[in-house]
């Protein structure tokens, strides 16, 4: 009998298990790339300016993302606190995206426009400046790192390769937009546009 076949044969038995296992999870994430609400932006997207890519970049090699979200669940006491739940469609310019998991401190996925760029310079100066009990560490330095406009254009040529539209035009003034600029002036217009694209906030 063939069950006989399948519970004598471990090898066997493995593979009908991998086989089974992995259909499960193909039926959930295929149709994933297929979905439009999945693979097209929302609407009123754009990409990030170049003075946002290199604070992106900032915030990635800095690892905010160790202690911040950028992801709101749709759960009551997520939207109340920080506003319409994330949708795939305000992600797919993020490459990679900084969704992460870990809340020492709130999700940042909507706090663009919630504080002034002058508070955000102050608080990731020294955080303790603005919130005394924050246990956030400060991140001085950036105002004294000047960002490489060199490096600009090819940041922005990589993202087009990843699907961003960039036109040529975005890319050939990309270093002029950045030069002169601090990591800091960088990672606060990151942190400024962050959710805006969906108006519909608390
Ligand atoms: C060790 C954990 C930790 C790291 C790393 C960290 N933060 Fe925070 N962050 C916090 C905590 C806790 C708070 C809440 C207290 C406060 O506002 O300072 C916070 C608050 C914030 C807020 C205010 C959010 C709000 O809605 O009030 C912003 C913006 C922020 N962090 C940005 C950053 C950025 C940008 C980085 C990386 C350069 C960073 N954080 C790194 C823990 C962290």
């Amino acid at each position: 009998m063939s069950h006989e076949k399948v519970e004598k044969n471990i090898g066997l038995m493995m593979l009908l298990i991998v086989i089974v296992i992995s259909f499960g999870g193909l039926v959930e994430i295929i149709p994933l790339f297929f979905l439009k609400e999945t693979t097209e932006p929302v609407k009123g997207l754009k990409p990030y300016t170049a003075l946002q890519l290199e604070g992106r970049d900032v915030y990635i090699r800095e690892g905010c993302y160790v202690c911040h979200s950028q992801m709101i669940r749709p759960f009551r006491a997520e939207t109340e606190r920080y506003g319409h739940y994330s949708v795939a469609g305000e992600f797919v310019y993020d490459h990679p995206f900084q969704w992460g998991s870990k809340r020492t401190g709130p999700d940042l996925a909507r706090v663009g426009g919630r504080y002034s760029d002058d508070w955000h310079r102050v608080h990731l100066i020294n955080p303790r400046d603005v919130v005394p009990e924050s246990n956030m560490p400060a991140y001085p330095w950036l105002q004294e790192n000047l960002l490489d406009e060199q490096q600009t254009p090819t940041k922005l040529q990589a993202m087009r390769t990843l699907g961003v539209p960039y036109t040529e035009a975005d890319i050939a003034a990309a270093a002029d937009a950045v030069k002169g600029k601090n990591e800091l002036d960088a990672l606060v217009a990151y942190l400024q546009v962050l959710g805006t694209s969906i108006k519909n906030r608390r």
